[in-house]
């Protein structure tokens, strides 16, 4: 779908590697080109011409995200640098608050470093206890699981609705109504799901929501962090400076903004915000409910065929996404990697971020496509006939 609006699809690549970063539309650079040449000046500071458009379409951009996850209020919405950037802010803006060290926060082995690692750091401050939601035979989180791992003194439930590895999709509904049941907050990583499939942030009742412009034909740079109205006034700020502050006096008298603006100290990535704003309305035109369907019949058309090469290895059969995670049997991921490219054909090879991961899947490296709404039918047939080659170990060594 859609490949003409990509100027890198005019040459012969294949890029299967959207779970890392999406390809980027002319729209976006366009939108870029129009900032920088037409009226490049700073947000939220000027009162002059340029300097009011920037604040106009800076701040349409925050609605267009708002009408997006259908979120109730722009106040929910705060622009960060990435999915990694956003969840550090949750944890550290809020929950380091809000947690004291009898408090335990389930997490599972597939996360990624940046659902894991602000929580370890936590643990080392405040003194919670990180626990594990057991995985099931597909390395899926069930709602059973989740019961089972709950304590009376469990108080975040912190996940990816999907995985960027194994690719499942997690049962948040079920998740975030079980654990308000019980008094839990959920945090959603959703980098791997918001890109892919229409999230209403509504009716799935989230606390927080992380994700990143990049993975769905976005600016790199711009993160968004979403948060439930009620818990706004308990977040604080964890970077401080101009923007984010009404009044400062010499002896340390100051008064911080409210949401979203506390949590945007410093000169914001205004290029990128306003011409994210121009791909979240291309990305609305596509539809992504179209856009989810299609990558559904391009998994189904990519794992029938992996199916049939040759000493194949795929670790996530049973998962739901877009997401392929396979390897040759006695061929090192990254060998594989480096032989695809020399078709020109971009997969992720490696642990993905997600270290503890291999303790589930029994297996340290893979290899990794992802698919977006661009893939075709025919680029997946190349990847089945590379792999297909029956001199892959001969021209790998
Ligand atoms: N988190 C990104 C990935 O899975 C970078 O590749």
């Amino acid at each position: 779908m859609n490949r003409e609006d990509f100027k890198i699809l005019e040459s012969d690549i294949i890029y299967f590697d959207n779970g890392a970063t999406t390809l980027k539309p002319y729209i976006l650079s366009d939108s870029l080109t129009d900032y920088y040449n037409n009226y490049s000046a700073n947000a939220h500071r000027g009162d002059y011409d340029i300097s009011l458009k920037v604040d106009t379409m800076y701040e349409n951009t925050r609605e267009l995200v708002k009408d997006f996850i259908n979120a109730k209020s722009t106040n929910q919405i705060v622009f960060t640098n990435n999915t990694t950037d956003s969840l550090n802010k949750i944890v550290f803006g809020y929950f380091k608050h809000n947690l004291n060290n009898n408090d335990e926060v389930l997490i599972t082995k597939a996360e990624h470093a940046s659902n894991v690692l602000p929580w370890f750091e936590l643990s080392n401050d405040i003194g919670i206890k990180i626990n594990y939601i057991e995985l099931d035979k597909d390395h899926k989180v069930t709602l059973e699981n989740v019961k089972k791992a709950i304590t009376n003194n469990t108080k975040v439930i912190s996940i990816a609705h999907v995985t960027n590895v194994v690719g499942d999709i997690r049962p948040i509904k079920q998740i975030i109504e079980y654990a308000h049941s019980k008094n839990i907050k959920v945090v959603i990583d959703g980098a791997q799901s918001v890109p892919h499939m229409r999230i209403d942030v509504n009716n799935l009742d989230m606390d927080f929501l992380a994700f990143s412009a990049h993975k769905m034909c976005g600016p790199t740079g711009v993160g968004i962090l979403y948060c439930k109205e009620e818990l706004l006034n308990d977040i604080k700020p964890i970077i401080f400076g101009g923007g984010m502050n009404s009044s400062f006096t010499f002896d340390g008298e100051k008064e911080y903004k409210k949401m979203p603006y506390i949590l945007e100290a410093g000169t914001p990535n205004i290029a990128d915000i306003i011409a994210f704003g121009s791909v979240i309305n291309y990305l609305n035109k596509i539809n992504m409910n179209n856009i989810e369907k299609y990558e559904k019949e391009l998994r189904e058309y990519a794992l029938n065929k992996l199916k049939s090469i040759k000493d194949i290895i795929i670790y996530n059969e049973n998962s739901e996404s877009s997401i392929i995670t396979f390897n040759i049997k006695d061929i090192f991921s990254q060998d594989l990697a480096i032989y695809l490219n020399k078709y020109n054909i971009c997969v992720r090879a490696g642990n993905h971020c997600a270290k503890i991961l291999k303790d589930e899947l029994g297996i340290k490296n893979t290899c990794r496509m992802s698919l977006y709404f661009y893939n075709t039918k025919e680029e997946i047939d190349k990847l089945i006939e590379v792999l297909n080659n029956p001199n892959i170990i001969r021209e790998i060594i």
